[in-house]
């Protein structure tokens, strides 16, 4: 990869800048064209995304291809899942998820998460090693509706009441994988809402971050969570006051997409949801998802 600098000769007036979108989380960053990356400008995005959480890039112009090797200079990409529709990836792109309601001749939507709200989680948190970083890029966008929220879980745990803090230090939550966040059922898997019996993986509640090291609160997902060695009430009522103050609006950036919009958040320090839209509209987001390499660390 060239180096910047050594490209531009020097031009100021398309030196990369950063428009912070909220006091807790989330950056614009201008003046890069992600289908031609330099690599100070990696390190600089790397950077403002260990420090702000989520990115937000406007008017860039991608092709799946550019999205995808945009992608891999942050590591290694999951394979797209067969979706709630029973589809698979874009063919030759088995890195490429679609988001998407739009309808294709046999009916069934292109891509996941329909046209509902898309309920606060993490991406797939119920993997050993959940995912490091997602990348969500508009194609078409709705006239309203359909806004992605994401959630700094660094600000949750810097500002969580230590009576609230006490009950959860030391304690590991089940996160569950029988369903995706738009409530629907994952392939191969059948309804399970017991929280004591659905499939699912096991994480510290406060973990050492992965790149940054640093305090971050991990709650995945609310449905069929569990605190390990409370009794289901017990642990349901920790729960529900973990989340009513993890997503606290000072804590949240809520993202009106433009086509040409790409928003990537790192998976391991942010929660994110999505509002509804109006089913009749159209909504097409391309993805990809940068694999985890090592399990959340308990601080
Ligand atoms: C996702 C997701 C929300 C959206 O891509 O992981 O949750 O706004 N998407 O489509
Ligand atoms: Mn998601």
């Amino acid at each position: 990869m060239a180096n910047r600098a050594e490209h531009c000769g020097g031009d100021t007036n398309s030196e990369p800048s950063l428009r912070p979108l909220t006091p807790n989380v989330g950056v614009e960053i201008s003046g890069i064209d992600l289908a031609r990356l330099y690599g100070d400008e990696l390190v600089f995005i790397m950077n403002a995304l260990n420090t702000h959480g989520a990115l937000l890039f406007r008017n860039q112009r991608l092709s799946d291809e550019n999205l995808v090797a945009f992608s891999r200079n942050f590591g290694d990409l999951d394979g797209a899942p067969v979706n709630e529709n029973g589809k698979t990836a874009v063919p030759g792109l088995p890195e490429l998820y679609v988001i998407s309601n739009i309808e294709g001749s046999d009916g069934k939507p292109v891509g996941s998460l329909g046209s509902g709200e898309a309920a606060w989680h993490t991406d797939m948190s119920y993997l050993e090693n959940p995912p490091d970083a997602s990348v969500l890029y508009a194609l078409e966008v709705p006239a309203v509706g359909g806004d992605t929220w994401v959630a700094s879980m660094y600000a949750a745990l810097d500002h969580m009441p230590a009576n609230l803090r006490k009950r959860i230090e030391g304690r590991a939550i089940k996160h569950d994988g029988t369903y995706n966040s738009g409530g629907y059922v994952r392939q191969g898997l059948v309804a399970n809402d017991d929280p004591l019996t659905s499939t699912g993986a096991l994480h510290s509640a406060i973990c050492a971050h992965p790149r940054t090291g640093r305090p971050v609160l991990y709650l995945g997902r609310r449905r069929n969570a569990y605190v390990e060695g409370l009794s289901l009430e017990e642990s349901d009522a920790l729960l529900d006051e973990m989340w009513a103050h993890a997503t606290r609006p000072e804590f949240c950036y809520a993202h009106k997409w433009r086509v040409g919009d790409l928003l990537m958040w790192d998976n391991r320090a942010t929660l994110h949801r999505r509002d509804e839209f109006d089913a009749t509209e159209r909504r097409l987001m391309h993805r990809t998802q940068i694999r985890g390499e090592s399990a959340p660390r308990a601080l």
